[in-house]
């Protein structure tokens, strides 16, 4: 089932040179080459990586459905080279989708807003409205550039897999399925952007929380947000229709546990109390800068983060090294609301209990 248009295996390109060298320069515009050409190529974001094709290009874009085992109804986010070519898309009668833009993009946000039917109509799947976005990554926007046209672009990942943040991640989702994979290294923030619905004045909202946060947007709008309906089966997810399927699932359980209960479930893990899931438990937790080192206790992977912005930026590799390591269970400290709700989006989606309470193995 090879999506890509010839049956060459995929290329590695190496975008993580110095910007504007040879070797940068030349990733680029080969992956510019074959984007151009129709193809599918995996690119690097700040936030994750995305399997990127022409917006313009219906039979590119189809095959980015395919090679993720996507629902053709779940729509796809337009990458845009920069600020000027996204605010063309903002419209006039909504003054804070530009306000927000000009406060956040280049950045990990993304403005669902009205489409006027420019791209290709398999990105939105009939709705009314697109997503846009433009990455803060310089060499995401060099290849957007180069490829001389807006790119369509989900995470990298297959379909309810967590979202690659590494090459190495985005090569073993992919390799096969895509013509290329640019290395532009390890994503700075880690989780995939906050999605607003700016398509009615007055009435913003937040359909997937990220690194920016409710309040950061408020301050720029000037009014607090709609809040999202509880709802999932209701007006959200057919605004949204990514949030009605289950995403970050890893291979591993994962637990959250609350930070007034972690370290009750330390000492029953060096008691051994916790001993019917296997040796092999892994444990994400917020520790003091000097005392920050993975540790090991037996055979438990103590992961310390010396902030939500570390905890964010490393946990979907983390879940991924822990599958690699065939670990049995994933014990997860539970970040704060307010500062960190996107890592809380992620972890709360991921897991499948809640500590004291484990899944039966
Ligand atoms: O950080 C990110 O946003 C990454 C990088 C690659 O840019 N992309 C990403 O794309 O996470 P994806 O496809 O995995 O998630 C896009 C989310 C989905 O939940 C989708 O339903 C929602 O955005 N979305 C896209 N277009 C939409 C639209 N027109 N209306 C409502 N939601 C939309
Ligand atoms: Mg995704």
């Amino acid at each position: 089932m090879f999506t890509s248009k010839s049956d060459r295996p995929t290329e590695l390109l190496d975008g993580q040179g110095e910007l504007g060298s040879a070797a940068h320069l030349a990733a680029v515009a080969r992956a510019g080459e074959l984007l151009r050409a129709g193809e599918l190529v995996v690119i690097p974001t700040e936030t994750v990586y995305g399997l990127a094709a022409s917006a313009f290009d219906a039979p590119a874009v189809r095959a980015i459905f395919s090679a993720k085992e996507r629902p053709q109804d779940n729509p796809l986010i337009v990458h845009f080279k920069s600020l000027p070519a996204a605010l063309d898309l903002c419209p006039r009668d909504v003054p804070e989708a530009r306000m927000l833009l000009e406060a956040f993009a280049p950045g990990p946000i993304t403005l669902v807003v009205p489409s006027d039917g420019r791209f290709a109509a398999e990105i939105n799947h009939g709705l009314d409205t697109v997503a846009i976005r433009v990455p803060a990554l310089e060499t995401a926007r060099e290849v957007i550039a180069s490829a001389g046209v807006p790119l369509a672009a989900p995470s990298a990942n297959r379909s309810g897999r967590p979202s690659p943040t590494s090459a190495e991640m985005a090569w073993a989702e992919m390799a096969g399925r895509v013509a290329a994979v640019l290395d532009g290294g390890v994503c700075r923030v880690g989780i995939e952007s906050t999605v607003v619905d700016a398509t009615e004045t007055g009435g913003f909202r937040i359909l997937r929380p990220g690194r920016i946060t409710a309040a950061q947007i408020e301050q720029v709008v000037g009014y607090p947000l709609r809040d999202p309906p509880e709802d999932e089966e209701s007006e959200q997810s057919r605004r949204s229709p990514g949030t009605r399927y289950r995403h970050y699932t890893p291979r591993v359980p994962v637990v959250l546990v609350a930070p007034a209960e972690i370290d009750r479930a330390m000492e029953d893990l060096r008691e051994q109390r916790l001993s019917g899931h296997g040796t092999a438990i892994w444990v994400l937790r917020l520790g003091a800068p000097a005392d920050r080192r993975i540790r090991a206790v037996g055979d438990v992977e103590i992961v310390e983060f010396t902030d939500f912005e570390e905890y964010a930026r490393r946990l979907f590799s983390l879940f991924w090294s822990a599958e690699q390591a065939g670990a049995a269970l994933i014990l997860a400290e539970i970040p704060d609301h307010d500062t960190a709700p996107g890592l809380l989006d992620r972890l709360e989606r991921a897991a499948t209990g809640r500590y004291p309470d484990l899944p039966v193995d």
